[in-house]
């Protein structure tokens, strides 16, 4: 496969400036096209990055720019649509999470990938730092024992203006609340550290927001393993944290960070007569934290070897169906097992599974 040379951004807002500097770290990248509906913001953001063109759409972009790869850095509604516009037109796509709003609007992705030359590949960029990636080599190798007991904790701070931005807090443009906008980032590692869950219950509540969807949730998961872990996903918790502990037979792992970690955000404690794996601890490469630098080099490697990228739409769509698991216990008030996701759930086209539940108390609250 020839080498990926050109990157076009689709939406120039907050976190766009995250994908440019990462991609300004890749060496033999070029971004060549910054496109937004608002085109003032991408003509200052092109001016910041040194961006040739700028464009209101994308198949504009494709129009008149040699594009390789297109990041889409939208709003959740419209990341599905745009991956598969990018798709017809050849390109190989990175979608910002959450990479849509649905399980539905997923697998209309897949079905385009499937006829497309581009792959997509979708940003979960907790999976790349080191010491994850040496966590689950050990974990697969059985090195710390079975999986037992685990907390998996977003525990964030987002104020009522965050909220009245007009793409946030709506199902049908944002999709969820914390558990779909922002503990996804966590459980997403959770789930590439313990794989598949066998049952979840759950509880979400709209608490201190005036939003359409819940402000909290609150999971108890069963894993394959056999292991339990308690999830929870907030956005009205004062201290904010990112925490995940995993205790093993002959060991407890923990990562206490907030919006991403480095070496020392790490703490491993072996179990009494299993001191000699924190010599098997200490041998993980060093220096290499997580985020979007990180996941570019490795999406960047695994395409010039013409290999599927490691968060490809599989990795996601399980990320994504654990999320409205999520919603379907909590809103239904019953287990939810992998297999009730099907295409006949309601929660399988919308994460509120079309109930909408705080419709009433929102529109009483003038939101
Ligand atoms: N991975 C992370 O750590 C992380 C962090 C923050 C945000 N995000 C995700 O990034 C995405 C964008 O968030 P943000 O905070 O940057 O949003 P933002 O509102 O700051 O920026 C979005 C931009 O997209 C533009 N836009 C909207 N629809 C468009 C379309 N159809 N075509 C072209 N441009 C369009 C808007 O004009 C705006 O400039 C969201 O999905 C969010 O969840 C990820």
């Amino acid at each position: 496969m020839k080498p990926l040379r050109t990157v076009a951004i689709v939406g120039t807002g907050g976190i766009a400036a995250a994908h440019a500097r990462a991609l300004a770290a890749q060496s033999g990248i070029t971004l060549v096209a910054a496109i937004d509906l608002d085109e003032t913001r991408a003509r200052a953001f092109a001016a910041e990055w040194g961006i040739a063109s700028t464009h209101a759409s994308l198949t504009d972009a494709a129009r008149d720019t040699q594009i390789d790869l297109v990041a889409i850095c939208t709003p959740p509604s419209s990341h599905a649509p745009l991956a598969i516009e990018a798709l017809r037109l050849g390109l190989h796509v990175v979608i910002e999470k959450p990479p849509a709003l649905s399980l539905s609007a997923l697998d209309a992705v897949a079905r385009a990938e499937a006829e497309s030359a581009g792959t997509v590949s979708c940003i979960f960029q907790h999976r790349f730092g080191g010491a994850a990636q040496h966590l689950r080599s050990l974990v697969a190798a059985g090195d710390l024992g079975a999986p037992l007991v685990g907390t998996c904790n977003t525990l964030w701070y987002r104020n009522q203006d965050y909220f009245d931005v007009p793409w946030r807090g709506k199902w049908e443009v944002e999709g969820g609340g914390p558990t779909l906008g922002h503990g996804i980032h966590q459980f997403d590692l959770l789930l590439h550290l313990l794989g598949p869950w066998q049952e979840l219950t759950a509880f979400a509540s709209k608490l201190a927001r005036r939003t359409h969807t819940e402000d909290v949730s609150a999971a108890l998961v069963r894993f394959e393993t056999g292991a339990l872990v308690t999830v929870i996903n907030s956005v009205i918790s004062p201290r904010e944290t990112s925490d995940i502990r995993l205790d093993f037979e002959h060991a407890t792992v923990e990562l206490s960070h907030l919006y991403g970690y480095n070496d020392a955000n790490w703490t491993f404690t072996p179990a009494p007569g299993h001191e000699y794996l924190a010599a098997r601890w200490a041998e993980r490469e060093t220096g290499r934290a997580s985020g979007h630098a990180a996941q570019y080099a490795d999406l960047l490697a695994c395409l010039a070897r013409g290999e599927a990228p490691q968060v490809g739409l599989h990795e996601a769509r399980a990320t994504l169906e654990f999320a409205a698991a999520t919603y379907a216990a909590a809103l239904t008030g019953r287990p939810v097992r992998p297999l009730d996701l099907n295409a006949n759930s309601p929660f399988y086209t919308r994460m509120d599974g079309h109930l909408d539940p705080w419709a009433a108390a929102t529109a009483g609250a003038g939101a």
